[in-house]
């Protein structure tokens, strides 16, 4: 793989040991991935900081790097650290004292600690065609298929690596021939809500693996692009796609045709009023509806479903023994909290938590067991990651779930 001059030193290690493990981690990648040259990028966003997923070996591994001057060459943010800086929410003094600790070493960085998985959403829109080092899969497949910016599906060292060099191996989505469709999938049932197009993601998603899906038949799409991203996540984490395309919607799929790069033979699947069905009970687990916990922003909530959650708890009462949080950053929050809407969700007896979402958080280990969410990233993991039984639906039922404490058809 040809080097320049500085990536040379960069590697050699006559620019620091970060460097030098950042450098040597990119090569490796680079020639297992067959890239000849590396490139440069504009943003990085780390994944993969809670402390769920760093354990004391990655805290005191990122402590050991800041320790040795490791900084950032390119603005870079992080992804959701698992534990919310402004409240006890009960977890063990462990927990929250190496969170605290990874949070810290990180900044030291220079990384800003945004905590969320939606780095768009408070700033960071990378351009048609600019290479990014993302991690976090849902940001991943938001940034190439909404956004058409360039990203492999970076796990949070080679993130790390590429913010700290400033560059990432010339591969995968970073280059126009892989960008093309693979599957067609038509859509030929209406998509009312957020929850739809999770359950549209998740039949995609599993069926996808790393191929690229092209919708067609989704017309009537809003203009935040949460339910694009909602699907998106679910696709994400059934299969390992980077990428879809939404004809007439994205930016790389103006046509069929352009989607699929002029490819004339290619698989057809329909997404129907049964499939879609089908993927809402695949998406529920739970058989007993007495419910003990709500939660919802899987990706983090934006300013609509959070006003949506207030203006449907506004004068309720969340039921004893349940409890209920909503998911979003600091940034929404805050206007959230100016808007009034937090008051009216704390006032109901449930809470907006920002930096945290339940996949990573673990709420199983308050003795929850029973979840309703609209999120079917976060449905998916239910059973899988978070050992509880799960109820998929949209968000008016699960305030509805919250308020009464039971699940309704
Ligand atoms: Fe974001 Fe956590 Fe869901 S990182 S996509 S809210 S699993």
């Amino acid at each position: 793989m040809y080097l320049n001059e500085e990536e040379k030193k960069m590697l050699n290690g006559e620019m620091g040991e970060p460097l030098r493990f950042a450098m040597e981690l990119l090569t490796t990648l680079g020639e297992v991935n067959g890239a000849e040259i590396m490139i440069p990028i504009k943003h990085a966003h780390i994944a993969g900081l809670s402390f769920k997923t760093h354990g004391v070996a990655g805290c005191e591994w990122a402590e050991r790097m800041a320790d040795l001057g490791a900084t950032v060459r390119v603005p870079t943010t992080f992804n959701v650290s698992g534990w919310d800086p402004t409240r006890d929410l009960g977890y063990p003094k462990k927990w929250t004292e190496y969170s605290k600790r990874i949070t810290s070493a990180y900044m030291r960085m220079g990384i800003h600690g945004i905590s969320s998985c939606v780095p768009y959403f408070v700033g960071y829109v990378p351009r048609l065609g600019e290479s990014v080092a993302w991690a976090e899969s849902s940001a991943v497949v938001y940034c190439n298929s909404i956004l058409g910016a360039r990203d492999n599906r970076e796990g949070g060292p080679s993130a790390l690596a590429a913010a700290l060099t400033g560059r990432t191996p010339e591969y995968g989505m970073h280059l126009t021939e892989n960008r093309r469709g693979d599957v067609l999938f038509k859509v030929t049932t209406p998509l009312k809500n957020i929850t739809d197009y999770g359950a549209l993601g998740h039949f995609i998603g599993k069926q996808i693996n790393t191929k690229i899906a092209v919708i067609d038949g989704l017309s009537d799409i809003n203009s935040r692009n949460d339910e694009l991203l909602s699907m998106g996540a679910c696709m994400a984490v059934l299969g390992a796609p980077t990428m879809f395309h939404v004809v007439g919607v994205t930016p790389e799929a103006p046509t069929l045709e352009a989607a699929f790069g002029g490819k004339t033979k290619y698989e057809v699947i329909e997404f129907g009023k049964k499939e879609l069905e089908d993927s809402y009970h695949a998406l529920t687990n739970a058989k007993n509806r007495y419910v003990d916990y709500v939660s919802i922003g899987c990706p983090h909530a934006n300013l609509d479903q959070i006003k949506e959650v207030a203006d449907l708890l506004d004068g309720k009462k969340v039921k004893d023994g349940v409890m209920f949080l909503v998911h979003t950053n600091m940034g929404i929050k805050e206007i959230a909290r100016q808007l009034g809407y937090l008051e009216t969700i704390e006032k109901a007896g449930a809470i907006v938590t920002q930096g945290f979402c339940s996949p990573l958080g673990d709420p199983e280990d308050f003795g929850l067991k029973v979840m309703a969410t609209n999120s079917a990233k976060t449905a998916f993991y239910g059973p899988h990651g978070n050992r509880m039984d799960t109820w998929f639906g949209s968000i008016d039922k699960c305030v509805e779930a919250a308020v009464t404490g039971y699940w309704s058809y």
